[in-house]
């Protein structure tokens, strides 16, 4: 049987979404209890980071413990793999050792090469174009606070980045809507997007009009990791796609603001904001741990009646 692997957001049906966010709950209220829950005892996961990390880590880390399980940490720079062995050699021998890898990389093609040469379930940890634990986590975080997301508008300001992306494919797997706003030159880019086309974005030329009505308003940072030699002229070009109270008066009374983190307040997001009533900053970082404990879950014993 082909191994599953999420390596983008439209890995899974709306289907499998739906037990994922439903088994998200579950082992959150357990571990809020301090019930133990230990259902991946004696396996493994692998963690390959060429990019840096807080959040991601740790959440992983920590979370293949709190199941029962343990978690290596490999640093590309201290590996072969930084050294010039093939990814597809790395994959081989990683997958015969551990039970599930989680990589952090540059271009999705490199976790595509690991992904076909590996014997078990592949997680992507954030790529140039895509995060898909994190809009798990994120969209996990919305239901909780607010219910169901379908028919909701999700205001993007900033970057159309790997964030923005999975934001996108959500939507068209999910059925919300995405309003998108980046300056110019930095437009949401179809292809790379990996869109089903099914038309659940809309752009806008003014942040502000893209935040009107928005169930929730989101964004990033305007330099992305791997980005850097383009962060003069990104300071530049964004300037006028910080989300103040402004953006955020134009939406609804209720509406929630989230950042993936981390966050660079008076840049991409003013702090009164990101610091305000409406951030669910922290609920949605808390949401990393609880969420990708559901995904590991799924990935290895596929679903469970507990
Ligand atoms: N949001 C996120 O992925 O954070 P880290 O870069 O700290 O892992
Ligand atoms: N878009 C950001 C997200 C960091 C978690 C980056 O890729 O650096």
């Amino acid at each position: 049987m082909a191994v599953k692997h999420f390596m983008q957001f439209r890995d899974f049906t709306r289907d499998e979404l739906g037990y994922v966010f439903q088994r998200t709950r579950i082992i959150k209220d357990r571990f809020k209890r301090y019930q133990p829950y230990h259902p991946l005892a004696d396996r493994t996961l692998a963690m390959i980071f060429e990019k840096s990390s807080t959040r991601t880590r740790l959440s992983f880390e920590a979370g293949m413990h709190q199941l029962g399980g343990a978690a290596i940490y490999l640093n590309t720079r201290d590996t072969q793999l930084g050294r010039g062995e093939p990814v597809e050699d790395a994959a081989e021998v990683i997958s015969r050792m551990v039970d599930i890898v989680m990589i952090r990389t540059f271009e999705q093609d490199i976790i595509e090469r690991f992904a076909a040469h590996s014997r078990v379930p592949v997680i992507n940890g954030l790529t140039n174009e895509y995060h898909p634990c994190q809009i798990l986590a994120d969209i996990c975080t919305y239901i909780e606070q607010r219910g169901d997301i379908q028919g909701k508008t999700v205001a993007w300001i900033g970057d159309s980045n790997n964030m923005c992306n999975t934001w996108l494919q959500a939507a068209e797997i999910l059925d919300f809507n995405v309003h998108v706003s980046t300056p110019p030159g930095y437009e949401v880019e179809p292809e790379r997007a990996n869109l089903f086309g099914t038309d659940h974005y809309e752009s806008f030329a003014d942040p502000i009009d893209a935040c009107r009505a928005a169930d929730l308003v989101t964004t990033d940072v305007w330099t992305s990791m791997g980005f850097e030699a383009e962060n003069a002229a990104r300071q530049e070009a964004f300037a006028d796609w910080q989300v103040d109270a402004d953006m955020m008066r134009v939406a609804r009374p209720d509406t929630l603001f989230m950042h993936c983190l981390p966050a660079h307040r008076g840049e991409e997001v003013a702090a009164e904001v990101i610091d305000g009533p409406q951030s669910v900053v922290w609920e949605e970082a808390a949401n990393r741990l609880h969420a990708q404990k559901a995904l590991m879950e799924y990935l290895l014993l596929g679903r469970i009646e507990k």
